[in-house]
């Protein structure tokens, strides 16, 4: 089973819970790859925070830098994504609508301050990938403290 683990995090929360699935999945003995993606719009900062905000709100994208993984290549992928305003952040939007033909088996893990039932989120990223996800884990992150982790279909 080759499986990869991508990640959007703007602070890091996100990067740091995505290490710890790597390390699981690697544990339950499966081959695991990562990817981190990266935006060019600026998220940093205040000026970052607002434009992060305004885009998602206004129904807007932000583009990816470059990346060479071959999703296709994969039999699951596994997708750590933080909730921007009630939806999937925009970089992993963009990369979810750029691979959906290269995903046929996918798993979420979803970050937020408020954590608990996210299913709007799940069913955003099912609607782009034209599947229905394995499972998803909602973990609750309160800056960058977990908070709880729990898992629903
Ligand atoms: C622009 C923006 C919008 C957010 N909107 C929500 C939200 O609607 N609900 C929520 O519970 N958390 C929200 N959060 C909190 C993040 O999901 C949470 O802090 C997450 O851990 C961020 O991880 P990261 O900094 O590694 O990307 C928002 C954060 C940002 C930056």
């Amino acid at each position: 089973m080759k499986t990869l683990v991508v990640y959007y995090s703007r602070k890091g929360y996100v990067e740091k819970i995505a290490d710890a699935k790597i390390k699981a999945e690697r544990e339950q003995g499966n081959e695991v790859d990562f990817l981190s993606l990266e935006t060019l719009s600026n998220t940093i900062g205040f000026d970052g925070f607002r434009s992060c905000i305004i885009k998602t709100v206004s129904g807007g994208s932000m583009e990816l830098f470059p990346y060479e993984t071959d999703v296709a290549s994969y039999d699951k992928v596994v997708i750590c994504t933080p909730v921007w305003c009630g939806k999937v952040a925009l970089p992993m939007k963009a990369f979810l609508t750029k691979e959906k033909h290269n995903i046929n088996r996918a798993e979420y893990v979803i970050v937020s301050m408020s954590g608990g039932n996210t299913d709007a989120v799940a069913d955003e990223m099912d609607k782009i990938l034209r599947l229905k996800r394995e499972k998803y884990t909602s973990v609750q992150c309160v800056w960058g403290k977990i908070k709880k982790e729990e898992d629903f279909q």
